[in-house]
């Protein structure tokens, strides 16, 4: 039978009533590595089918109902011996080997039980997700309304003459794809400098919903430029540019998936792209650690994505599994932290690591918001007090290079004049939108563009949308500037050659 359909089902149930898909096989079968056996390629008996399908059936998802885990006792291993890959799935997935060989290290003790309870009560993921969407729907606005991403891009791209790729590939890292607007425009222009020249091209991101969006953005470029890896990762900044997890618990759920694009057209290559879809949905999930506010993966995932009639070629620079460098010759940074996390988190936890993936030559670029711009005006009517930029990029560098300490020796930290390193991007307008009355619209696009930029927590803005003079406010900046434009400041961290 057809495992896809049953995995959705699963996904969804697990996703409405809160439960971990480990701890969904356990209460069904008492087999906590049901779904991932099934996603690895495992079979499945009609017996244990039924058996799913009659738990669910008995324990529906309602509204606002869930499954609380209250406490696990220990009770007798079941294993469906019938769960085993089949060879074609095999050969598609290469982590297999070592992530059963991990699994089976790691199975924890012998199975578990659970009690489990119905409750009312809405839960954690629900809230979290709440939040996650909302703030989706501000980021989708911003950079549909804003040139943010273009003038990114633009700038990334001024760093292509500084590069010395080796070879066999020009290798750039994104951490932190996003929507893939920054990421296809810098593709386009690497084309553009070095046409015939293998691309390995990384990125980091752990959204779904921002895969979905740079997958669709992709297609063409491997029309363009055949000589073109592209890989996919979920993994966080330390891991992602080796494309491997240091846990060996992450590495036991590691899924690795490589897909070589067959035919020779943008358009049987978007096909086959969006057939991803179902795999990305059962794979590509994502959680709220509850220390710390951040996002976790539920398994790390490696998509690797290149033209079939080109693996030969590409033979070289085709990741393996354990065995991807981090020496990278562009490494891109666009706006990857929380404004208000602390210099020493940013240095520390996200820059340090991706200067550690450069390579002899390579740069890394660096590119967050600076303020004092009409943006910021918005802003300061509302909360006059607020300065969510706390961190400059000097200061920034400063503690890159403490956190580095001696690995530092052989990089430069170019901070670069304002002139270089400050540049301004607007938000769309049409002339006629900013002069005599401006039209609602107008003014909603202005201010979640800038409650967006200053990262203004939720919590802060419902209050303030409640009164509803932060339309005024809004307006009488547009006027005042007619339109309204934005600065991020940029700063490059390079290895020396040699
Ligand atoms: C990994 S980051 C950046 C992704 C991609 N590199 C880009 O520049 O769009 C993705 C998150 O950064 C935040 N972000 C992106 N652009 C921003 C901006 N101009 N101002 C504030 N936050 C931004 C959003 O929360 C978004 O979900």
């Amino acid at each position: 039978m057809k495992l896809e359909p049953l995995l959705l089902e699963i996904s969804e149930y697990c996703r409405q009533v809160g439960l971990a898909e480990s701890t969904f096989g356990r209460a069904a079968i008492n087999d906590g590595k049901l779904v991932s056996r099934l996603r690895n390629g495992g079979r499945i008996t009609t017996e244990t089918l039924d058996r799913i399908r009659g738990y669910m059936a008995a324990n529906p998802a309602g509204e606002g109902r869930r499954l609380i885990v209250q406490r696990r006792t220990p009770s007798p291993r079941h294993q469906d011996a019938a769960l085993g890959p089949t060879a074609e799935q095999q050969s598609s997935t290469r982590n297999q080997a070592l992530a059963s060989l991990a699994a089976q290290e790691l199975s924890p003790s012998p199975a578990e039980q659970q009690i489990t309870r119905v409750t009312n009560e809405p839960s954690v993921d629900a809230r979290q997700n709440f939040r996650f969407y909302d703030n989706r729907q501000k980021y989708l606005l911003f950079v549909n309304t804003c040139s943010e991403k273009w003038e990114i891009a633009n700038r990334v791209s001024l760093e292509l003459a500084n590069l010395h790729p080796r070879p066999p590939a020009l290798r750039v890292f994104d951490a932190g794809v996003g929507d893939g607007s920054v990421l296809a425009r810098v593709m386009r222009s690497m084309h553009d400098r070095f046409p015939t020249m293998p691309f390995f091209i990384a990125g980091k991101e752990i959204s779904l919903e921002d895969v979905r969006l740079t997958l669709q953005k992709v297609a063409d470029r491997f029309f363009e430029h055949p000589g073109t890896v592209l890989v996919l990762t979920n993994m966080a900044y330390a891991d992602a540019p080796r494309l491997s997890v240091r846990s060996l618990k992450a590495a036991s759920s590691l899924v690795w998936h490589e897909v070589a694009l067959r035919g020779n057209t943008s358009h049987s290559f978007e096909e086959q792209i969006t057939a991803l879809e179902p795999f990305l949905t059962a794979n590509w999930k994502a959680t709220v650690n509850p220390q710390t506010g951040g996002s976790l993966y539920e398994r790390p995932v490696v998509l690797v994505l290149y033209r079939e009639d080109h693996r030969f070629l590409l033979d070289p620079i085709i990741p393996r599994l354990g065995a991807t460098a981090a020496n990278y010759d562009l490494v891109i940074a666009s706006q990857p932290y929380r404004a208000r996390a602390s210099t020493e988190f940013k240095a520390r936890r996200v820059i340090a690591p991706l200067v550690r993936a450069l390579g002899p030559g390579g740069r890394l670029i660096g590119i967050h918001s600076y303020g004092h711009d009409p943006a910021m005006e918005i802003v300061h009517k509302v909360w006059p007090n607020d300065e969510p930029f706390i961190t400059n990029r000097h200061d920034l560098l400063k503690a890159v290079k403490t956190e580095l300490g001696a690995a530092g020796r052989d990089l430069n930290f170019n901070a670069n004049s304002d002139a270089r390193s400050l540049f301004r991007y607007d938000m769309h307008t049409l002339p006629s939108e900013v002069e005599g009355s401006i039209g609602t619209s107008t003014l909603f696009a202005a201010w979640n563009a800038a409650i967006y930029v200053a990262q203004v927590e939720d919590e802060r803005l419902a209050p303030v949308v409640a009164r509803g003079d932060y339309l005024d406010a809004t307006r009488q900046v547009l006027q005042e500037h007619g339109g309204l434009w934005f600065y991020d400041e940029s700063f490059v961290i390079s290895r020396r050659r040699d």
